[in-house]
């Protein structure tokens, strides 16, 4: 199915690429220059074509990210041309190939340039939420993390310096929803990674729960889970399989194993035996089950793996489709509130557009 997906993404930008060429000739076409081209029609072919080869080479270094920036190109350069048409038959007058050039050029530097300052800026987003539950302390302050992808848009010194960043606001408990490494990332990263989780001072520690990458789908890393896990031990990081832990006598960490996995407990089992007069956050790398999660009367449910839906119009789908429950954001259903973060980093592709960021998420919990 995935391969499936992704032929039809490189047919599509084949097609873009088609499509550019003759835009990118038309670009050159205009009264004054058609003059000057009529006996070097060659050399205008070749200077249309260069971008082209630009692309093409962007492909051969970035397959997934060249295909995903010819698609929008050469999506943005349509659309403008479809105004263009229209502006032309409402005012009639001569094709406005030019400005639609460069109206189409400028959007793609400002829609493709703001996508990868998002991937690779990291904000801080805030959240404030209160409880009528006994925490222990006036406020508790969590910090969530997820999908950082080592090696993606930063590689274990990037991630130790995001880590100087979350200290500064003095967390209580730090929590790593998921998709911490990826098939890319090299063990001295992974390791770095872990020594700099292991250096933060909290209250109450570091929490992690697996997502659907960490395990690897290749079998093309330079270490196992098993091996990242123990790293995660020994540098005081809490690994959490369908387990929990109570801290401080007031709050429980319930944290699940992915839903990829086929043998993860449900929300009953998990919650059965557990005091519901204390504070519930569950860690959850895939947000999928929240109506199970709102029944059994959990306070917080903390999700990443959407990244924020990444680029229009990926958002939209995973909701439609039923995969996530939510996308980005903070939702409350019954008793039970959810974050959804969009992800310290991202995957493979570079640009996060369509409201998408790159974050870590502070949560503010208050006794009421
Ligand atoms: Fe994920």
């Amino acid at each position: 199915m995935i391969m499936l997906i992704f032929g039809g993404f490189i047919l599509a930008a084949v097609a873009g690429l088609f499509y550019l060429y003759t835009r990118f000739k038309r670009f050159l076409t205009t009264e004054r220059w058609n003059e000057y081209w009529k006996d070097k029609k060659w050399i205008k072919r070749f200077i249309a074509a260069l971008p082209v080869l630009a692309l093409i080479l962007y492909c051969v270094f970035d397959l997934v990210n060249g295909v995903i920036v010819i698609i929008n190109i050469a999506v943005i350069w349509l659309m403008t041309d479809v105004v263009g048409l229209l502006v032309r038959k409402i005012t009639k007058k001569k094709p406005l190939f030019y400005w639609a050039g460069f109206i189409a050029i400028f959007l793609s530097f400002i829609y493709l340039g703001s996508g990868w300052y998002f991937a690779h800026h990291v904000f801080e987003t805030d959240y404030h939420l209160v409880t009528q539950k006994d925490i222990g302390m006036e406020k508790l302050r969590v910090v969530q993390i997820a999908d950082s992808h080592i090696g993606a848009t930063f590689d274990g010194d990037g991630f130790e310096r995001h880590m100087e960043k979350i200290q500064a606001v003095n967390p209580d408990i730090v929590v790593v929803v998921g998709d911490y490494v990826d098939d890319d990332t090299t063990k001295a990263d992974m390791i770095k990674s872990c020594e700099a989780l292991g250096s933060l001072k909290t209250t109450y520690g570091v929490y992690y729960v697996y997502g659907n990458h960490d395990k690897g789908y290749f079998n093309t890393r330079d270490f196992t889970y098993e091996d990242m896990c123990a790293e995660l031990t020994k540098n005081n990081v809490t690994v959490l399989e369908d387990k929990t832990v109570l801290i401080a006598d007031n709050i429980y960490i319930i944290g699940r194993k992915d839903r990829s996995t086929r043998d993860r407990a449900d929300m009953n089992a998990l919650t059965k035996d557990l005091d519901l007069s204390k504070y519930m956050i569950v860690l959850d790398h895939q947000p999928h089950d929240f109506d199970a999660q709102a029944e059994t009367g959990v306070d917080l449910v903390l999700c990443g793996h959407t990244h924020g839906g990444q680029m229009f119009p990926v958002g939209i789908t995973g909701e439609l489709t039923g995969a996530n429950d939510k996308t980005y954001g903070l939702e409350t259903r019954e008793n039970t509130s959810f974050i959804v973060t969009s992800g310290i980093s991202d995957w493979a592709i570079r640009y996060k557009t369509g409201g998408a960021i790159a974050e870590f998420v502070v949560i503010d919990i208050e006794k009421n």
